[in-house]
């Protein structure tokens, strides 16, 4: 949420920081700026409400400084809409100092009052502003930018990363962060500053995570790392894995296309060297200690969004295979009720970007009354798998669209190697059937990579429902998770009333919606393994068709008791009860876009979101 990056070397600053936000434009695309320091020592600015592209066709048309040093901007709005005037960066110390800023500075209102009551002005309605003018007041008073901007950032309260520079300073950047991340890039004679890796991944992969209540200061030869009252610190330095081809778009007509073309992948790298003969090797764990997880005895999964529902689906199999209560709390829900948490309990969070600010708060709040936490992120170097006892990644590769669908597999994947992990360390699934499990589970990037050969029947469907008002979604036990990320993925990227229910629901109220005509996606378990879960369903699907439901079953390829009922079948490979969610989800994720697609919208930047949401 908001992208911020910096640059300070021997090149012009302005083609670094525009394609630093490019590849940060995921975090929030309502306005976007930049501010670059000259050789004579002048402070050039420009910012546009709109997308990147507003302002870098600006500068295109009206070029403006090849200074080498700068910082740059993409907003994603809290305080204050999206005009040209709110957009980042603001400046102070009469127009020689820029700051941008990520996150929301809680006090600001008192701050500003403070500073209007010694007569200055302010044009936008930001919290950022207030941030830019008390460090433009502590320079008169100091002289520098680093003592300024110390003065400056303890006094502040709630979640920031900010960035200044100053006219009088050129070569030098100083940021910090509190809540909110910031990682420096180290390249040759030059060093980076971003939101995160993506910022600067094209010019150098060596990297180092700054810290909780860090101040930075960045040179071209490398930067100083202290807390905030100046004591010397150290941040986390680490390799990004990727490299920057990674997160191009390639061919593909969205990185949203490309990252569900990438779905196999994901499932394929997450399992990638953890499952060796018959037996599943989590050394991330290790730090949790060797018996932890015989003494457990409960597992909360604290997440949001789509994360959540990776683990609501999660949590079936870990309680299934481990025997361990297992249950999922919405993280901003957790942390403001009073929990029942011991050391014996394992808070699990569940993030892709590692930043979520309501998901980070969970894990702080965990740790603070005793539980042992592990992180499972597809992020390196992001602030809650920092902050947490042991991590767990997913290998999804960077996730560039907003929304998330590659994730999502790689998520639901680390969950069952979790719980076939604790289910061997604790001696509740018996070897043979492990195994079962195990072969089955390698089997499972192959047979999403077939579910894929689905897209141009899906988008025959998306085409003519191009006009649909609502669609909805409904699933049985694993298939219930499946059902909300369906109807999640359709309201963010095709603005559609979607909603997703627990089939065994319907009947106490939400059958009412159903009328002739109206959607039904109904997420079919597979009849092979159960015969309670499959004709229930089939009843359920019996009643909505009754009703007028154009029904668009996902099932098992081949499975007869459905195709009498169904309008559109959609078939699948056979597997194993809790692998069908990883078939499931993709028609629906392709579904999604193709409509999205059909309606002219654009996928990968859907309105009033953005990835990575580091507010509360
Ligand atoms: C939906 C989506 C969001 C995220 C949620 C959590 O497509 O992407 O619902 O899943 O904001 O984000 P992370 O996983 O980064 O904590």
């Amino acid at each position: 949420m908001c992208g911020i990056v910096g640059y300070v070397g021997p090149r012009p600053s302005q083609e670094v920081l525009l394609g630093g936000l490019r590849r940060l434009e995921y975090r929030g695309y309502d306005s976007a700026g930049i501010a670059v320091i000259d050789d004579a020592g002048t402070l050039h600015s420009r910012k546009r409400a709109g997308k990147l592209a507003v302002l870098s066709d600006d500068l295109e048309r009206m070029p403006m400084s090849d200074g080498t040093t700068g910082i740059g901007h993409t907003r994603w709005a809290t305080h204050g809409g999206p005009t040209d005037g709110n957009a980042h960066p603001h400046l102070s110390h009469g127009g020689k100092l820029a700051v941008i800023h990520n996150g929301i500075i809680e006090n600001f209102a008192e701050l500003k009052s403070e500073l209007i009551a010694e007569g200055i002005e302010f044009t936008s309605e930001t919290d950022t502003e207030v941030a830019a003018a008390l460090i433009g007041r502590e320079y008169t008073a100091t002289g520098s930018l680093e003592r300024a901007f110390r003065a400056v950032v303890s006094r502040l309260d709630g979640a920031f990363t900010l960035l200044a520079v100053h006219a009088d300073e050129p070569g030098v950047i100083v940021g910090a962060r509190l809540n909110s991340p910031l990682v420096i890039g180290l390249g040759d004679g030059e060093t980076f500053l971003g939101s995160d890796v993506a910022a600067f991944v094209e010019h150098t992969r060596n990297a180092i995570a700054v810290g909780q209540a860090q101040v930075v200061v960045a040179r071209p030869e490398g930067v100083e790392v202290t807390t905030f009252d100046g004591a010397p610190a150290e941040g986390e330095p680490f390799e990004v894995s990727w490299d920057a081809s990674a997160a191009e778009k390639g061919g593909w007509p969205s990185f949203m296309a490309k990252e569900i073309d990438e779905d196999p992948e994901a499932v394929a790298n997450t399992l990638r060297g953890r499952v060796q003969h018959d037996t599943v090797v989590l050394p991330d764990l290790d730090a949790l200690g060797d018996d932890y997880f015989t003494g457990i005895d409960r597992v909360v999964i604290v997440a949001c969004g789509t994360a959540a529902y990776s683990a609501q689906v999660g949590v079936y199999a870990i309680e299934e295979w481990s025997r361990i209560p297992s249950v999922v709390e919405l993280a901003h829900e957790f942390r403001y009720r009073n929990p029942v948490l011991t050391e014996r309990t394992l808070v699990v969070s569940m993030s892709q970007s590692g930043e979520t600010m309501d998901t980070l708060m969970a894990v702080r709040y965990a740790k603070e009354r005793g539980a042992k936490t592990l992180s499972i992120c597809n992020t390196q170097g992001a602030t809650i798998p920092r902050e947490s006892d042991a991590v767990v990644y997913t290998h999804a590769g960077p996730e560039v669209a907003v929304a998330s669908t590659k994730a999502f597999l790689a998520q639901i994947t680390a969950l069952y190697l979790l719980g076939l992990y604790a289910a061997q360390v604790r001696g509740t699934l018996d070897a043979e059937r492990r195994a079962e499990l195990l072969t089955e589970f390698q089997t499972i990037p192959e047979k999403v990579r077939t579910v894929l050969d689905v897209r141009p029947r899906i988008r025959e469907l998306a085409n003519w429902m191009a006009d649909t008002r609502s669609v909805l979604y409904l699933g049985r036990n694993v298939g219930y998770p499946i059902a909300l990320e369906g109807a999640l993925k359709l309201k963010e990227i095709a603005y559609i009333h979607a909603e997703g229910f627990a089939a065994g629901e319907l009947k106490h109220g939400p059958i009412a919606l159903i009328e002739p005509g109206q959607p039904v996606f109904v997420i079919v378990p597979s009849p092979r393994h159960d015969d309670t879960l499959h004709p229930k369903i089939v009843s359920n699907i019996q009643e909505i068709r009754a009703r007028g439901a154009r029904v668009l079953a996902i099932c098992e390829a081949g499975d007869a008791a459905v195709l009498p009922y169904a309008d559109e079948v959609i078939g699948v490979p056979p597997t194993e009860p809790f692998f069908e969610p990883l078939l499931a989800v993709v028609p629906l994720q392709v579904f999604a876009i193709e409509l999205a697609t059909a309606k002219g919208l654009d996928v990968d930047q859907p309105r009033n979101l953005a990835k990575s949401v580091t507010v509360e």
